[in-house]
Parts: structure tokens; C-alpha cells; sequence
């Protein structure tokens, strides 16, 4: 097909292989082709060999070694953990990739500031995967914001709702659970909730300041009875973190309820209610919440002042029963209220009916992070295909400041919660 952009991929995991890749496989519209995959894990590198067709000279066991020969592609998809993306990204840039860039960027600085460098110089674009901007719920309350409708925004309240299930999967058990290895958890989870922030608000931030800890996933909080593995806890069927019923029993996590996706796939290739359990008896999935390496917060609150005074004040955390987002817009002639996981947005001009918008009406798919991953991954493919970053939304400029947030939330805390004013902070950590 004319136009064809190629793509290679560093890291088959749950972004590169089952988002990404997947979305390329299903959507013949986007007029991509895989040609080239790296991972460390001989069954994943299999598995997109066939999905894809591709010889064994086009998998790689590192992407080190993908990167290091001639350039393979037009695109790279960065989907390895956060803490390897400058290397790749770097090397990406350097052979004349564009990229697509999975957040965070870096849990560094300097290493945010050396990739947008890096990629001005070689000329290439680089969309970070902010996908919240790119989706209806958002886009929605973005053009209400842009209209007037509620005049000028003044403040805004955000609540991420990390889900029990998900804190306990992705931050306590799992890849995202320890700050050394990753990022600190208001990065790794919350520069999706800065990014967009920023953008609600059309403002950039002035200054932050942070108070948050690792509370309760603690062996203190060990109830009696309880084990390091759930396999050998005499106490499980009263503990909502119990593995067995997160991943085989749970009505929206488990495989015995129907789901073989997310999170069910991190914890087997093909996860099948033999593999699964196999994963809690012998993997790290199956420790016990309290029994576990884990030192990144379970909740945190966030308060940015943005230029010309207006504030936000969020909050994320990991005990909460429903997963996603609210948001509360409050402008000087009418505030915005909505919940994504609800697919509700209620726009209330002062003095007038209240609006309640159905987000399902906005958009056929909602799928993949509110129907984010789709638009983003389309935008960013058209934008290479048309050779201009203009169009993109979150384009590595656009991206930053987030992190850069983030970052300075997390000094705060780290401080006591001081003030720390954003200019200064990015200033001090330049190379
Ligand atoms: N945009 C979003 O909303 C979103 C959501 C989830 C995760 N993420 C980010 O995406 C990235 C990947 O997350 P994931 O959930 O796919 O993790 P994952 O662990 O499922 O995937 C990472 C993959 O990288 C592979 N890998 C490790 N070393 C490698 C190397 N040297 N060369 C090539 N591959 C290598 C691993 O084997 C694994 O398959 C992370 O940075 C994460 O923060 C973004």
C-alpha cells in the first residue's frame, strides 16, 4: 500500500505487543507494518513473528542490538520500561527514527531535557504517549473550556482513583513497585493527570508543592494468619488483595470471569486459568501485599499554582473501589464536572440548565485507555506520514512540563511538602 509507514518495536510487553502492535494488526486503516521487534523474551519475540511475519533476523533480544545496525524503519516504538527509554530513545533518534515515546519520558531530568534536545537536532518527531489528551472524554471538556462557556478557569480539582486491585497490582506487587528500579509513583502514574491538567488549564506552573507516603502496604499492617505468599495465608478470603481473587474470581480482573486481557496477561502469555494460578503459586503476583519489596507511595496529593493565579489541587490514590478519573473545572460563568470511568460530563453554565453529556455518544470506541491509545497512535502515524510534529498533541515540547511537575511534586514531598517553585527546580537539574 502506497505510504506505508514501518515500524519497529523495543519491548513486547502489554504496551508494544498488546496495545500498539495489536492496534496496527486490527486497524488496516492505519497503513502500518511491523518490521522489526526486540525483547528479551524468546515467546514473546515468537509470538510477533507470527503475528507479523516476520523473519527471525527481524527479532532482536535487546533492542540495544535493533538499534545498533542500520536503521530498520521509519518509527520506533519505545515500549520498554521507563528506565531504559533514554537509551532507546537516544539510539533512536541517532539512526533517524521518529519516535513514539511511552511515559514517562525518563524519571530523570536531564535525560527529558537530552531526548527533546536530541530530537530537535536529528529533526525527527516524538510523540510521548500522554493518550488522555487524545481521548473524547477529555477532548470534550477541552472544547467546552476553549468555547468561554464558563469564562476563565480559576481553579481545578482532580481525583485519580488508582483502584485497590490495581495499587496492589502495579505498585505493590508488580513492575512499577519500587522507586529504584522505576519512578517515583506520581511520575510513573500522575504525569498523565499533570499533562492534562496543564492543558485543561492552558496555563503553565509557577509552583508545587506535595504530601503523600506509602501508608498502608506495609508488613505492619500484616493481618495475623497472613503469609508472604497467598497460597499459604490462612486469612485470604477476608483480604481484598487476595492474588487468587484478583486475578481467577474477580468480576472485572479475572480470568474465570471471562477476562484473558489486562492484568490477567501480565501475569501469563496465553492466560488460561492453569497458567494464571501457576503465576500466583510460584510469581511475584502471588505475594502477600504486605509481605512485599515495595517502597513507592499509596497515596499523594498535589497542589500546583499555574500563572495568573489559578490553582489546581489533586489527588491520587490507591484506595479507591472504582478506577479513572473526576475532574472539576470551576471557571468565573460556570464550573465542568465528569468522571471518565462513568463516561459522564455535566457542564453547568451559571444560572442556566445543567448540560449532561453522555460521553459514549462522543465516539464509537472508547476502548484502550477512554479510546486514547487509538486516536494517539493515528495522530502520531499521520503526522510522520505528513511530515510535520504540528499536528501532534503531545508532541516531546508539549509533554514535559508534566514531568517536570511531577518531579518537583515529588521533591516537595521528599521535603516536607515545601514549595517548590518550577523554574528554579528545572534550572538546577539542567546537565
Ligand atoms: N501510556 C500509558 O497510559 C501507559 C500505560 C501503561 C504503561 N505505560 C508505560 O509503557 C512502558 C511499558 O509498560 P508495559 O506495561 O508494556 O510493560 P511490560 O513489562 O509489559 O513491557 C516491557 C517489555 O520490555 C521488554 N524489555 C525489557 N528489556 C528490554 C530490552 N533491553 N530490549 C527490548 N525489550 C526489552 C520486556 O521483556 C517487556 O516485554 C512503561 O514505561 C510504562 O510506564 C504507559
Amino acid at each position: 500500500m502506497e505510504n506505508t509507514i514501518t515500524v519497529a518495536i523495543a519491548g513486547l510487553g502489554n504496551r508494544g505487543r498488546w496495545t500498539y502492535a495489536e492496534l496496527l494488526r486490527r486497524c488496516r486503516e492505519m497503513n502500518a507494518r511491523v518490521v522489526a521487534v526486540a525483547d528479551p523474551v524468546a515467546d514473546r519475540r515468537a509470538e510477533a513473528a507470527a503475528a507479523f511475519g516476520l523473519p527471525e533476523s527481524a527479532c532482536w533480544a535487546d533492542a540495544a542490538d535493533l538499534l545498533a545496525g542500520p536503521r530498520l524503519a521509519d518509527v520506533l516504538f519505545v515500549c520498554t520500561q521507563d528506565r531504559q527509554h533514554t537509551a532507546h530513545a537516544l539510539a533512536g533518534l541517532a539512526k533517524g527514527y521518529h519516535l513514539l515515546l511511552e511515559k514517562p519520558v525518563s524519571p530523570f531530568l536531564a535525560d527529558c531535557r537530552a531526548i527533546a534536545a536530541a530530537a530537535h537536532a536529528a529533526g525527527r518527531q516524538v510523540a510521548v504517549c500522554h493518550v488522555l489528551r487524545y481521548t473524547p472524554f477529555f477532548g470534550y471538556i477541552h472544547d467546552v473550556i476553549a468555547s468561554g462557556r464558563i469564562g476563565e478557569v480559576v481553579s481545578i480539582q482532580q481525583i485519580e482513583n488508582v483502584a485497590y486491585w490495581h495499587q496492589a497490582h502495579s505498585f505493590v506487587r508488580g513492575n512499577w513497585r519500587r522507586q529504584d528500579e522505576t519512578s517515583p509513583m506520581i511520575l510513573q502514574k500522575s504525569c498523565h493527570d499533570m499533562d492534562i491538567l496543564l492543558w485543561l488549564a492552558g496555563r503553565h506552573c509557577r509552583r508545587v508543592s506535595s504530601f503523600g507516603s506509602l501508608r498502608h502496604f506495609r508488613p505492619a499492617h500484616a493481618p495475623a494468619g497472613s503469609a508472604a505468599r497467598c497460597s499459604d495465608c490462612t486469612v485470604r478470603e477476608s483480604c481484598p488483595y487476595d492474588a487468587y481473587t484478583i486475578y481467577l474470581t474477580g468480576e472485572k480482573t479475572g480470568i474465570l470471569a471471562g477476562n484473558d486481557d489486562w492484568p490477567c496477561n501480565v501475569l501469563a502469555q496465553h492466560p488460561t486459568e492453569a497458567t494464571v494460578r501457576a503465576a500466583i503459586e510460584t510469581g511475584p503476583y502471588g505475594r502477600c501485599v504486605y509481605h512485599c519489596d515495595n517502597d513507592v507511595v499509596d497515596h499523594q496529593v498535589v497542589n500546583l499554582e499555574l500563572d495568573d493565579g489559578v490553582t489546581v489541587s489533586f489527588t491520587m490514590c490507591g484506595f479507591t473501589s472504582a478506577h479513572g478519573r473526576t475532574v472539576k473545572v470551576m471557571g468565573t460563568r460556570g464550573d465542568i464536572w465528569g468522571d471518565i470511568e462513568q463516561n459522564l460530563i455535566r457542564v453547568n453554565e451559571f444560572g442556566k440548565p445543567e448540560q449532561v453529556v453522555d460521553v459514549t455518544a462522543l465516539a464509537e470506541d472508547l476502548s484502550g485507555h477512554g479510546g486514547g491509545d487509538r486516536r494517539l497512535l493515528a495522530d502520531f502515524l499521520n503526522s510522520v506520514r505528513q511530515g510535520k510534529a504540528s499536528g501532534l498533541l503531545t508532541g516531546i515540547d508539549a509533554s514535559l512540563e508534566s514531568h517536570y511537575v511531577a518531579l518537583a511534586a515529588e521533591h516537595s514531598r521528599l521535603h516536607g511538602g515545601a514549595c517548590v517553585e518550577l523554574d528554579t527546580f528545572v534550572r538546577a537539574a539542567q546537565p
